[in-house]
């Protein structure tokens, strides 16, 4: 969506009171819609989705349940709420929940599983965010009456914390027959599951066919402005729709956002690949770079990690000098820092950000 170059001004109507030039690689959150989304939100056919009546929000339910090859799909304003949506649909209060130790879900959503929905989160550490049944079956609590219950597995695919790693379909297949032999549910948080796709080179239907929830995101890498999917079996959606009601998540003209998702949804998968191919650039480079380490091995999608500990600065300290030269990231440790590829950075932007990380470090 309209690539904002290193050197180019940003037409309207894009341009906004308080924008900058600065090329932005703290999340694929930041995109702006296209015009081409703004115009489709200005003429969306609308109605009150609380009585089911949104024809565009129905459509965009009804095509993104298309997509991933289920019966039913339900547009929620966020990824947190879909996520906790999900939560609550497959436990009861006092369950627990397995998911790897940096998910989001557990770390940056308020620990809503326990705030919200009831429930413990059971965490396990691997290094590069990928659960195998492994690690999760010793996680499992007995069926003892006294003792609390495991209810569901949550999975991430790309894992952001772990530098947008891909769960190998093979893992997560293996790991959703398990845990259902085993009686529980697996709900996949995807909120990048078309980067993951794109990687695998497979379809999303393929590869979240055996999950029993999976929920992804419209406002990341596919750049719509606002909203989250939750996918699954229709009496799942209908569960999940009570739900989202409770915690004040029942919409009304919701059309107005479902048709810039529609564009995302139709759109964006096609280009991703332009960010991945970015997000590898930016870490050969960076890799080259005095003081900086990153594992080639996990830069897998739109996500590059890395570790400015060789530098004798901090990532804080990096951060805010890069800042001040238009290049923003965001420090995820005290020696790591992050960086997101996404529709609104291009290839040149992503050589100007060198130009300066390069022209820091010699500084
Ligand atoms: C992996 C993952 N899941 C869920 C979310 C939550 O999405 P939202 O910010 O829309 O609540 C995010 C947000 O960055 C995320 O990266």
């Amino acid at each position: 969506m309209n690539p904002v170059s290193a050197t180019q001004t940003i037409s309207e109507p894009e341009k906004q009171p308080g924008s900058t030039l600065a090329i932005d690689l703290r999340s694929d959150t930041v995109t702006r819609p296209s015009p081409e989304m703004r115009r489709a939100m200005a003429e969306a056919p609308v109605g009150d989705d609380v009585y089911g009546e949104d024809p565009t929000i129905n459509k965009l339910q009804a095509r993104a349940a298309e997509i991933f090859g289920r019966e039913a799909a339900i547009f929620v304003p966020t990824g947190s709420m879909g996520n906790i949506v999900a939560v609550k649909t497959w436990t009861h209060h006092g369950d627990e929940v397995i998911i790897e130790e940096r998910g989001h879900i557990h770390q940056y959503e308020m620990d809503s599983i326990t705030a919200i929905a009831g429930c413990m989160p059971r965490t396990t550490y691997v290094e590069d965010g990928i659960l195998t049944w492994d690690r999760i079956e010793p996680l499992i609590r007995p069926k003892v009456y006294y003792r609390a219950q495991t209810a569901l597995v949550s999975l991430e695919s790309s894992h952001n914390m772990a530098g947008g790693t891909v769960y190998p379909p093979e893992v997560s297949d293996e790991i959703c027959d398990r845990a259902h032999d085993a009686g529980l549910r697996v709900h996949l948080d995807g909120a990048r599951i078309f980067n993951a796709a794109v990687y695998l080179g497979r379809s999303v239907a393929e590869i979240t066919r055996k999950f029993d929830s999976i929920m992804f995101c419209l406002s990341k890498g596919l750049g719509a402005p606002v909203g989250s999917m939750l996918v699954g079996s229709r009496e799942f959606i209908e569960k999940a729709r009570v739900y989202r009601k409770l915690f004040g998540g029942g919409m009304r003209q919701v059309g107005v956002l479902g048709a810039a998702g529609l564009i995302a949804l139709e759109k964006s998968p096609a280009r991703l690949h332009e960010d991945h191919a970015n997000a590898r650039c930016l870490a050969e480079a960076l890799a080259q770079l005095p003081g900086i380490k990153v594992d080639l091995r996990k830069v897998q999608t739109n996500i590059v990690i890395f570790d400015v500990s060789g530098t004798g600065r901090t990532a804080a300290e990096i951060s805010a000098a890069l800042a001040k030269r238009n290049v923003l990231a965001n420090p995820t440790g005290k020696y790591d820092i992050r960086m997101l590829t996404h529709c609104d950075v291009d290839r040149a932007a992503i050589d100007r950000a060198l130009v300066e990380f390069r022209a820091l470090l010699a500084a």
